[in-house]
Formats: structure tokens, sequence, C-alpha cells
């Protein structure tokens, strides 16, 4: 029995803005700041996906990189990249900060996994922060 590892990093590109309905407006700009801005604005962010597995006996791998690329595409790029995140069902009942956005991608990619165990999702939003989900 060996478990391994196993990263890879994607980029996607996204607008959002930041805006709690449950707060005032003074609120929100005091939580928020320029995010809270009414045109929004974008990111480039930097999604890294963490999975752990069995080093599989023959193939020598934890998880067929090409499959979870493709896991990966359908899951989470094809949703998420070149929109703006507002209008995603998952962020009608909730603000689109990169908190939010990296337990939504963990929780989309969990359940479409080609192998392994999805062990983070850490998300740079820009060169100065991250925020991380294990789930
Ligand atoms: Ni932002």
């Amino acid at each position: 029995m060996a478990t391994a590892y196993f990263g890879r990093r994607y980029m996607m590109s996204a607008s959002h803005r930041l805006h709690a309905e449950s707060l005032s407006e003074e609120e929100n700009r005091t939580s928020y700041g320029k995010c809270n801005n009414p045109h929004g604005h974008g990111h480039n962010y930097v999604v890294e996906v963490l999975v752990s597995g069995e080093v599989n006996r023959d193939t020598g791998m934890v998880v067929n990189m090409a499959a979870l690329d493709e896991a990966v595409q359908t899951a989470v790029l094809e949703r998420f990249d070149h929109t703006n995140l507002n209008f995603d069902p998952l962020f009608v009942n909730q603000v689109p900060t990169t908190e939010n956005l990296t337990k939504a991608v963990f929780d989309v990619l969990k359940h479409a996994l080609p192998a392994g165990k999805l062990e983070c999702v850490r998300v740079e939003e820009t060169e100065n922060n991250f925020f991380q989900y294990q789930g």
C-alpha cells in the first residue's frame, strides 16, 4: 500500500462582484471596498487540485492525468471559466468570494474525479492571496 499525492494547476478567468444582500450598502462598502463596485471586476485564477490515492501497481500512477484534466475541464472550467460568477446557481445565495469559489470547485470536482480522493483545492486570486479548502 503506497499512498501518493498528485497535484495539478489550471487557469481560469472570471468576473465577480462582492455584494451581500444581507448587509447594508454601507456594510457592503466597508466589507468589500472596491470589490463592491457595481460593475464588478475580473481575476485570472490559478486553481490547484491535489489528489491522493494508491499508486496503481500497473501504471505507477495515482490518477491518469488526461482523465483528471478531462474531469476538471468538464466539471470546473466549462462551468466557471470566462463567466460572471454572480450568475452561477451556486452563487445565487452566497457571495462569490474566492473562499466560496474554492469550496464550490472542491464540491463539484469531488464527485467528478476519475480516481483517487480529492484532498485539497487551492485557488490563487492574485499573486498575493490564495484560498484553500479541504472538504
Ligand atoms: Ni475580486
